[in-house]
């Protein structure tokens, strides 16, 4: 499709109600978005039940701006999966509803496969490329052959990335999302303060597995406190770095792994690491560093269209669109939904 045309987004996946206008010559109209950290932090984590609710009653003052101003709107792209249903099913009855009133075309998008393809509306990403996917409920390596195509390099054996910063914050009594405050405090502490595991280095492929360093975490917590020290700042700062560090020399190995093999089976032109997690500086650099070797650029769409958001939505509409793909009213919410499973 060569005409220009516009995508309205919307994004309920999780604990952030977004929505967003993108054009097919990647001008971003409008977007909007509210958290629900607050609502969620007294309890470490998202809670489905309160993050339905949330949803429902942010997102009709979200778009109120964008459908008074009577911008045409050639088709709807929202979220149906993989998320907390009560959320995802928000956001697609929403955009079904949209959709069916001004008469247009609604996309089904899998909240991975926007991830997957956000770094295209704000870098000169081409195809084929590699994805380091790491957010709060993912942790992936796929290689990304065209909208729709992609392959599995590797994922993790049980926690998400985001999750296991999440939990590591949690365990010193730091808020959540736990990401950012750990990213801030390393950099006032030790990274070789607390001797702590590096799971899967070395191991064939390109899985991860975080859940052996959260109990190292915990138990070195405990040990701590069993000496008799307090949970003071300088510790928090020393465990967050020496987290941190820990992470960085887990990604840095399982990336070599999957350049090497690219390198041989099925070579690509960049690097592109997306999700929450890739907001942290501290690990896009570690990233940079181990691709480096490979003469692989690295690409990372700008933070705030990392973490959840519905530009990114908004955009995987308009390279499916584009492609000339529409999905039917009858496309149903997913709570489940591996981006694999598209190709
Ligand atoms: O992509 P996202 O917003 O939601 C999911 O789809 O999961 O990712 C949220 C995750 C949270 O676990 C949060 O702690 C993590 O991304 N995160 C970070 C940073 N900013 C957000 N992790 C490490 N460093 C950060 N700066
Ligand atoms: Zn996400």
């Amino acid at each position: 499709m060569d005409k220009k045309f516009t995508i309205l987004g919307i994004e309920s996946s999780c604990d952030e109600t977004a929505v967003a206008l993108v054009t097919s010559d990647r001008t971003i109209l409008a977007e909007a978005l509210a958290s629900q950290q607050e609502a969620h932090a007294p309890y470490g984590g998202v809670v489905p039940e309160i993050a339905a609710r949330a949803h429902l009653t942010q997102i009709d003052r979200l778009l109120a701006p964008i459908l008074d101003s009577l911008h045409p709107i050639d088709a709807v792209a929202a979220t149906t999966g993989p998320g907390l249903i009560g959320g995802v099913i928000v956001g697609t009855m929403v955009g079904k509803a949209v959709a069916a009133a001004r008469g247009v075309p609604f996309l089904a998008i899998n909240h991975l496969e926007a991830h997957a393809l956000t770094a295209r509306l704000t870098e000169p990403v081409e195809f084929p490329y590699a994805l380091l996917l790491v957010s709060g409920g993912h942790c992936q390596m796929l290689r990304v052959a065209g909208v729709g195509e992609y392959q599995l390099l590797g994922e993790t054996r049980d926690d998400a990335l985001g999750e296991a910063f999440d939990k590591c914050a949690k365990m010193l009594g730091l808020p959540y999302p736990g990401g950012p405050v750990i990213e801030r405090l390393a950099q006032a502490g030790n990274p070789a303060a607390i001797p702590l595991p590096r799971p899967m280095i070395g191991v064939a492929g390109s899985d991860f597995s975080f859940s052996g360093l959260k109990t190292a975490v915990r138990l070195a917590i405990e040990s701590h406190l069993r000496q008799g020290h307090g949970m003071d700042d300088p510790f928090r700062a020393d465990m967050a770095a020496s987290f941190q560090a820990a992470v960085g020399e887990v990604l840095a190995d399982r990336l070599r792994h999957a350049c090497d093999t690219l390198a041989q089976h099925a070579p690509v032109t960049s690097w592109v690491l997306a999700g929450g997690v890739a907001a942290n500086h501290y690990l896009r650099g570690v990233v940079e560093a181990a691709i480096a070797p490979y003469g692989l650029p690295l690409y990372a769409p700008p933070p705030r269209l990392c973490t959840d958001n519905a530009v990114m939505i908004a955009w995987a509409g308009v390279e499916r669109f584009r492609l000339g793909q529409a999905d039917d009213l009858t496309a149903e919410p997913r709570a489940r939904w591996p981006l694999v499973a598209l190709s």
